[in-house]
């Protein structure tokens, strides 16, 4: 043990219109907030698939945020009622798969909402914070398509074609093929 205190990192799917306006918003406004948030800028809150969520925490997250602007406000009209629909379904997902629900969060965010986005950080980090990590790795989820292991991780009998140190399969070399190393 270190000592170190546990800094969750959450992920954060904003839609551009609103939510990361108003994260902009909170940024210039020098409102203060955890920077425990990634913010990862979608056109649109319904353009967030379920699997996208479920990557987030197979690749590391300890906590997802999708944030998109108020019911009614959607600028594709249409795109925050998809998102509606789906989180129901995807909060039973993660539930099946051993995700605490106050890891995963929906929250409307506005432009001119700067403050709420704090508090809504604020409160996420504080939730996770008493759960600890999100104890799943990549491999809890091979079906997602995890990223590929890296070279420490693959066994030795069999190397990748192409990958430095890996022999070069030889029709490619006899025909004086790109080696790419
Ligand atoms: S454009 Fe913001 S939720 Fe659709």
């Amino acid at each position: 043990m270190t000592g170190e205190e546990f800094e969750p990192k959450i992920l954060g799917f904003f839609c551009n219109w609103c939510s990361y306006a108003g994260a902009d918003l909170a940024g210039v406004s020098r409102l203060k907030y955890p920077a425990n948030l990634r913010i990862v800028r979608v056109m649109c809150s319904g353009r967030v698939e379920p699997t996208m969520v479920l990557k987030a925490f197979a690749c590391g997250a300890d906590g997802v945020l999708v944030a998109g602007c108020h019911p009614g406000d959607c600028h594709y009209q249409q795109g925050n009622y998809k998102t509606l629909r789906r989180v129901p379904l995807l909060e039973r997902t993660l539930a099946q798969f051993g995700i605490h629900p106050a890891r995963f969060r929906l929250a409307w965010i506005s432009a001119n909402e700067g403050q709420k986005l704090v508090q809504v950080v604020t409160e996420m980090v504080d939730e996770i914070k008493k759960l600890g990590p999100f104890p799943g790795t990549r491999s809890r989820f091979p079906e997602l398509g995890a990223a590929a292991p890296g070279p420490a991780e693959r066994p030795a009998a069999a190397p990748v074609p192409g990958e430095r140190g890996a022999a070069a399969p030889a029709a490619t070399v006899a025909a004086g093929g790109e080696a790419h190393d």
